[in-house]
């Protein structure tokens, strides 16, 4: 009867052999568990689909952005801050008015601010970009296809918007109902959104955003809406002059 074959009998395989010559050269090194989880760049890790949202979203930004802001920057502190907070939980960020003379950079710092969020790559990128003189012509009676309800309601809905130049455009008793009920219920929904105004949140003699848009309308923003005030040059005329 033969003996069972034993290991030390056999001709070593050719990975242990292979184990103990770089055992023999590298005597520190010590065998240890294998670490093959994913990698940032791998799908599994929560960065790489961090990223592939962040791609997404920054294509869906390029796409709602005109092509004057296409390289529009968030730079005033404020409005990073603001749209760091929407980013990572966008039911508590509140809203920001940018308020400022023509040409301070508030529609340049919208649309950066829009573009911070989507790179911060968030679950959700949903946003519509809007003046308030392009929205009146929507929702008025005849406007669009659908309707002034349906319109009005897919507004409120959104979960961003950015309704620039407020108090720009002619208003009336309509303008400022319409106004009011977008606002209030954005607010009400704890929806983040940037509006942009001309007028100054607050002037002693001169328009301000309450004798234009409304007592309503301005006690309403200063629940949970930030001002944040952009002083500075008209960049437009410095632009022209260069
Ligand atoms: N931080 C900035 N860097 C470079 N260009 C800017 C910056 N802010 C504004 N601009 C440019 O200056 C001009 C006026 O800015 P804009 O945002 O339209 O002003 P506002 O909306 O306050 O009237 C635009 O052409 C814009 O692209
Ligand atoms: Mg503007």
């Amino acid at each position: 009867m033969t003996e069972p074959a034993t290991l030390g009998n056999q001709r070593p395989s050719a990975l242990a052999r292979l184990m103990a010559g770089i055992a023999e050269r590298h005597p520190n090194i010590q065998p240890g568990p294998i670490d093959d989880s994913p990698t940032p760049d791998e799908p599994g890790h929560p960065e790489y689909h961090r990223r592939r949202r962040a791609e997404w979203a920054l294509a869906r930004w390029t796409t709602a952005t005109p092509p004057r802001y296409r390289n529009a920057d968030a730079t005033h502190p404020h409005v990073q801050e603001w749209a760091d907070a929407v980013a990572t939980d966008p039911d508590t960020a509140g809203s920001i008015l940018l308020t400022g003379t023509t040409g301070t950079g508030k529609t340049h710092q919208a649309y950066g601010a829009l573009r911070r969020i989507a790179a911060a790559g968030p679950h959700r990128y949903e946003v519509i970009a809007t003046t308030a003189a392009d929205m009146y012509g929507l929702l008025r009676p005849g406007g669009s296809d659908r309707g002034t309800e349906t319109e009005l309601a897919r507004l409120t809905a959104v979960p961003l918007l950015l309704l620039d130049d407020l108090g720009s455009a002619k208003a009336s008793e309509w303008t400022e109902e319409i106004t009011y009920r977008l606002i209030n219920e954005r607010y009400n929904a704890c929806l983040p959104s940037i509006y942009t105004s001309n007028l100054p949140a607050s002037s002693p003699d001169g328009p301000n955003i309450t004798t234009v848009l409304g007592e309503r309308i301005s006690s309403r923003l200063s629940q949970d809406t930030r001002v944040i005030a952009m002083t500075g040059p008209d960049r437009r005329r410095a632009l022209r002059s260069v």
